[in-house]
């Protein structure tokens, strides 16, 4: 052969791997309002940036006519690229390839460019699209599944781990990205659960649809396993580029910085009034966030799930950072297990990464009944606090109103490591709301007082004017300073600038045990 026969039969077997299961099976994915898997590397990646690896590996098994077709890259697309220009790796699943189910070779391309990401110190993006373990090949797909979640879970704070969700997935399909720092869905054609309907319907009896059982709405909204919900598939690849904007490559490097357009000093003294004079009337939390942050520009994580606690990513004075903020504006911004839950893996997250964490807070407390505490809101609760206690990147928080009880301890208060706590001349920092507190001390005087609403309206009074305020936390110092609202974006940006070089670290083990 000549150098241009064989130049031309490698031409022809990339042009073959570039098919993955045929033009008819890429039509029918099409139909389905759904991208192939190289055009959502395509959209992911910067223009040119993709490196393939592995696009002639093909399956070794023989059982159940699969010898028929051993079709390149084995229903996997792998390889590196760039994300504004920063280095990533990646994995697309094919799923015009036997439902881009995994076999043995198709979990050793993943592996391989898993071990690359960690190597390299790069974050992991995985675009799935995959009817779980490839079934014809039995235990040894199994195997590869467990060799990726293994990978998932020794990756896991070192570098980023994103996912996708791009068709059905089901099986392992969807545990290792359940094992990944963030899960994109996208509505109407992703899809995620143990089992689908039809077992569903054998197993428990239950009529279910796809959309009930593992719909981009129900992940986003009711059981939290996802992070992000999107309207198509260009949109979900979109906001993947734009969380990285917020994160390092890897547990070592320091976040990206954002553009630094907003000015440092900017004050804002619409902020003075966006806290009610009425201490029981709620107000957008988003409301603060967005007067503060470079550009009003704030990425919220899990923003249809528990919406009483915010969650998200912004840059301040550019410096990449995490926000928390209680949500008055839903169940008066109380804490319940699924914001403790939501909270505490968010902060876990930055912390892992060096992303400083900025707290804002206007919390009743954690709720109580029935159904909170048989669902372990005290188990829950806990992490949440475990959370905040072992960070040790910069913590800033700003008391804008109610500080009660627990809630006061668990939100990066000064006793638990906070850095810089400040608060609005709104705050209210004390065990309880004042109505709470005057009903418990006082309820044997008011019982007896000739009209009770004229003595409880009194105590309450009373107790509103000693303890509903700021100035008690700040005479013992745990609150570094009462500010005005209007300054609350420069006070944060010096306080980040300062911690800047913090060092903070908790005792050596080998892992804590937080109450999971
Ligand atoms: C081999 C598979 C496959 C699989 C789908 N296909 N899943 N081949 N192994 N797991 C093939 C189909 O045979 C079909 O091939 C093609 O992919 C498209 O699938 P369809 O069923 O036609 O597509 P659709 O109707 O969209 O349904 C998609 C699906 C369904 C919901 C994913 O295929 C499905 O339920 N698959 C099985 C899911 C599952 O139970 N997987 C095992 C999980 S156990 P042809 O040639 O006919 O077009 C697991 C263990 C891991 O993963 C351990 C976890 C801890």
């Amino acid at each position: 052969m000549t150098m241009r026969e064989k130049l031309d039969l490698l031409e022809r077997r990339i042009a073959e791997s570039e098919q993955g299961g045929g033009a008819e099976r890429i039509k029918a994915q099409h139909a389905k309002g759904k991208l192939s898997a190289r055009e959502r590397l395509d959209a992911l990646l910067d223009e040119g940036s993709f490196v393939e690896l592995d696009r002639f590996v093909t399956h070794r098994s023989s059982d159940f006519g699969l010898d028929a077709q051993r079709p390149y890259g084995d229903g996997v697309v792998t390889g590196f690229g760039r994300i504004d220009g920063r280095l990533v790796y990646v994995f697309s699943q094919d799923f015009t390839v036997y439902g881009g189910s995994l076999s043995e070779t198709h979990a050793e391309k993943i592996c391989k460019v898993m071990d690359l990401a960690v190597r390299n110190g790069a974050p992991m993006i995985g675009l799935n699209d995959s009817g779980g373990a490839r079934i014809q090949e039995g235990v040894v797909s199994l195997g590869g599944y467990a060799d990726i979640f293994l990978r998932n879970t020794m990756a896991s704070g070192v570098i980023p781990q994103v996912s996708a969700i791009l068709g059905p997935c089901a099986g392992g399909a969807v545990y290792s990205p359940a094992i990944t720092d963030f899960v994109f869905m996208t509505r109407g054609t992703s899809y995620m659960f143990v089992t689908g309907p039809n077992v569903v319907k054998t197993v428990t009896h239950e009529d279910v649809t796809m959309e009930q059982l593992g719909g981009a709405d129900t992940h986003g909204g009711t059981s939290g396993v996802s992070h992000f919900t999107s309207s198509s598939e260009l949109e979900c690849l979109d906001g993947i580029r734009r969380l990285m904007a917020f994160l390092p490559s890897n547990n070592v490097d320091t976040p990206p910085r954002g553009a630094g357009r907003d000015p440092r000093d900017r004050r804002d003294e619409s902020l003075r009034g966006v806290v009610p004079d009425n201490a029981n009337k709620p107000y957008d939390m988003h409301e603060v966030l967005k007067r503060i942050v470079d550009d009003g520009d704030f990425l919220e994580v899990q923003a249809d799930f528990a919406q009483n606690i915010i969650c998200g990513f912004a840059h301040l004075g550019a410096f990449s950072v995490g926000v928390i903020a209680n949500q008055p504006a839903v169940l008066a911004g109380v804490l319940d297990i699924n914001a403790s839950m939501k909270a505490a893996r968010f902060i876990r997250f930055c912390d892992a990464f060096n992303i400083p964490i900025v707290t804002f807070e206007d919390v009743p407390g954690f709720l109580p009944g029935l159904a909170q505490e048989h669902g372990g809101i005290i188990r829950h609760g806990a992490k949440l606090l475990y959370a905040y206690c072992e960070a040790t990147v910069p913590k800033l928080t700003v008391i804008t109103r109610k500080a009660y009880g627990g809630a006061y301890d668990v939100m990066s208060s000064k006793h638990i490591r906070g850095d810089y706590n400040v608060a609005w001349p709104t705050a209210e920092v004390a065990v309880m709301g004042p109505k709470g507190a005057v009903e418990i001390l006082f309820r044997k005087e008011i019982a007896e007082a000739s009209d009770p609403v004229a003595a409880t309206d009194q105590r309450v009074a009373e107790y509103t004017e000693k303890f509903a305020n700021p100035y008690i936390a700040a005479a013992r110092g745990f609150v570094d300073d009462i500010i005005d609202p209007a300054d609350t974006r420069p006070r944060l940006i010096e306080a980040l600038e300062s911690l800047q070089g913090k060092r903070d670290r908790n005792p050596p083990k080998k892992h804590g045990n937080i109450p999971l």
